[in-house]
């Protein structure tokens, strides 16, 4: 299948998610923390939980990339979500390792690999999502499944009902690839473009740096409003390099404002802008949001003659650590 095919598939496979079992549910009543294991395109399901979870007034998401946790991160409050596409990254299943010696309260979403069995042999609560996909490819199901999970297990990060409703924004694809057409002109003469967002929106800032870096085999830049507003913009004070920035909508007014007042500065510094408008919940404009993004950049990697799917340099990495 090609990679342009997997995001054109996001609803389907979505819905088919939401149909799916979670297996050995645990049912907990306590829990105020999620910390999620997951690199990558897997790992950044984990920075879209955390920024579900900040209307939430019970749970909160902490994020953790690495082979190993952090000593005090794991109370008897903590419900621990490892997550990795091909079930076989590294870093993942050693902190899953690791997770399993300080709580037995762990939850796998994988597609299979080593981290499968862990969830069998260890009897956690696991779901599967569909193989043969590119990780990143996966973004939506693997979501969708973490959100099953935890809300099998009693950890109710968004209502069941607004995740339905919010997948319908998937099925938009004409609305999607018109998007995408006009941010792919933005972008396509763009060496390092900057993406800018407010913290809100921080992980879809790094969904499509990531995005830009795995399909499209480019450079990127993430800044943040407000924490930009105390670095990065004296960095235009002193340099020539005048590249393209994208610029992500909140849907809270003042953050807007913020993001204008960049904007405008930018623009009298000679930089081009373009504001990647999104509308409806916060998880309709995440999912949106990467679909518009994954398909720019299934664009950018088609007009440089690059196969988006293949990532050697990821692969090369992997190898050594074997
Ligand atoms: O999207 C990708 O291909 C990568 O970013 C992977 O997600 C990353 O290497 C981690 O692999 P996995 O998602 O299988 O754990």
């Amino acid at each position: 299948m090609s990679m342009l095919d997997m995001y054109l598939r996001w609803y389907e496979y979505s819905i088919e998610m939401l149909k799916k079992e979670v297996i050995n549910i645990k049912r907990y009543t306590d829990i105020k923390k999620v910390v999620v294991l997951g690199m990558g395109g897997s790992g950044i399901v984990g920075d879209v939980l955390s920024a579900l979870s900040i209307d939430n007034q019970m749970v909160s998401v902490n994020v953790v990339k690495d082979f190993y946790i952090p000593e005090n991160i794991i109370d008897e409050k903590t419900f621990v979500l490892s997550i990795s596409y091909s079930g076989n990254t590294l870093e993942t299943i050693n902190a899953t390792r690791i997770a399993l010696t300080k709580t037995d309260k762990v939850g796998v979403v994988a597609s299979g690999g080593e981290l499968l069995k862990i969830a069998k042999d260890n009897s956690l609560p696991y779901i599967t999502v569909v193989g043969g996909l590119a990780p990143r490819a996966a973004f939506p199901m693997m979501l969708t499944a973490s959100l099953k999970l935890l809300s099998s297990c009693g950890i109710q990060l968004l209502e069941e009902g607004d995740i339905v409703k919010a997948l319908n924004i998937l099925n938009n694809i004409d609305e999607a690839q018109r998007d995408s057409d006009k941010l792919f002109e933005f972008l396509k003469n763009s060496k390092i473009p900057t993406i800018v967002a407010t913290t809100r929106y921080q992980a879809l800032a790094i969904r499509t740096k990531n995005e830009l870096n795995e399909n499209a085999k480019m450079l990127a830049r993430v800044e943040i409003a407000p924490e930009l507003f105390h670095n990065d913009i004296v960095g235009w004070e002193g340099t020539q390099i005048k590249d393209k920035t994208l610029i992500i909508n909140s849907d809270i007014d003042y953050e807007n404002e913020l993001l204008e007042f960049y904007e405008n500065y930018l623009k009298e510094n000679g930089v081009e802008t373009y504001r990647l408008q999104l509308r409806g919940s916060l998880l309709e404009r995440y999912l949106y949001g990467s679909l518009v993004v994954g398909l720019t950049s299934i664009k950018l990697a088609n007009i440089r003659g690059i196969d988006p799917l293949q990532t050697k340099s990821i692969a090369m990495y992997k190898d050594m650590l074997k």
